[in-house]
């Protein structure tokens, strides 16, 4: 009887476990040659720095706005006047294309301030700031959209209101975006 023909019990088990421990061992190697990839997928410290950013609004007088960039985007941040937020809350949410309380559109507390991402949802231009278009908020140029004192859309073809980003007050006079 050949000793090759003959299957020892023993030897298979020692077979099995050395063909088991590479499967683990090649499983470990995948693991391993994966996570320097899943890392450098991760954003580095500087992009990680862009993803918030924050600003200091006590240079800002009151009637004066902003802006800024984050993530890419301009962010406007106006100083309402009482004026700017009265008007905002003399009108009637059910007329609006896209209707929103002015009140939801700030942070309480700080009704003066409004923060919004300076892209006309319509089809992506930066409107114009600074009291423009018939409402006294913003006007974009490319296809005539009017926006109002606390940015929501009110003539015109963009459908939304601007947007507000994720913000939140740091302290007083310091808020940060994202
Ligand atoms: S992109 Fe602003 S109105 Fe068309």
């Amino acid at each position: 009887m050949s000793k090759q023909a003959t299957a020892n019990p023993e030897d298979t088990n020692r077979r099995d476990f050395i063909v088991l421990s590479a499967t683990a061992m090649g499983g470990l190697g995948a693991v391993g040659a994966l996570w320097p990839f899943v890392d450098s997928m991760n954003p580095s410290a500087d992009v990680l720095a862009l993803a918030s950013v924050e600003v200091d609004l006590s240079p800002i007088a009151e009637g004066q706005e902003i802006k800024v960039m984050w993530r890419g985007k301009p962010v406007y941040i106006r100083h309402r006047t009482k004026a700017d937020i009265d008007d905002a809350r003399s009108v009637d949410v059910a007329d609006l294309p896209d209707p929103q309380q002015d009140a939801d559109r700030v942070i309480e507390g700080h009704d003066q301030w409004l923060v919004m991402v300076g892209v006309c949802t319509h089809l992506g231009c930066v409107p114009l700031g600074g009291k423009k278009g018939e409402f006294g908020g913003w006007f974009c140029p490319c296809h005539g959209s009017h926006y109002d004192t606390s940015g929501r859309i009110r003539k015109g073809p963009a459908p939304k209101n601007l947007l507000v980003p994720d913000y939140s007050f740091i302290d007083d006079t310091r808020i940060k975006i994202g």
